[in-house]
């Protein structure tokens, strides 16, 4: 019982209460949408937060990969399902380091076209559950 409120009262510092982790991370993955506002990236093509979208605009609503057109700039949006990402030698860390900074897990810096987005830690939790659903 005070495992819970415990674990309540953190995930109210970071990402609300009373909604569950799965959810968010479908929001954020599908919507762009995180814990109270829509989320912002430090790097990445402007018209995605015009359009308003997640990562399934670009890795499509299955995580299936897509290659994704915008004026005269085509980029290829990888798969992002697990087993993808496993065999790829993801793990929560480099995920992470991935969608916070840009990175692969051997450290390529990712093109331009993959925003480098800016979560809160229970965001990040969030979406990496959600990921491990596709
Ligand atoms: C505007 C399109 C776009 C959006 C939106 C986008 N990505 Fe990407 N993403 C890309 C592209 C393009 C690459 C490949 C970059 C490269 O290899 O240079 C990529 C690569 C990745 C990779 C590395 C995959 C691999 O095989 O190494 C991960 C992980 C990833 N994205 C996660 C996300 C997540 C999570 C979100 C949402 C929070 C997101 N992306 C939103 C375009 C996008």
């Amino acid at each position: 019982m005070i495992g819970r409120l415990l674990l309540c009262a953190v995930f109210v510092a970071s990402a609300g209460c009373g909604q569950s982790e799965l959810e968010l991370g479908e929001r954020i993955y599908l919507q762009g949408h995180g814990a109270d506002a829509r989320l912002d990236y430090r790097q990445g093509p402007p018209w995605l937060a015009r359009a308003g979208q997640g990562c399934a605009v670009c890795h499509g609503r299955e995580g299936q990969g897509r290659i994704v057109q915008a004026g005269t700039l085509t980029g290829a949006a990888p798969a992002l399902t697990s087993d993808v990402l496993k065999a790829r030698g993801y793990d929560k860390q480099s995920l992470r380091r991935a969608i916070a900074d840009g990175l692969d897990p051997s450290g390529r810096e990712f093109s331009y076209y993959m925003p480098r987005w800016i979560l809160s830690d229970g965001e990040m939790r969030a979406l990496q559950r959600y990921l491990e659903t596709l």
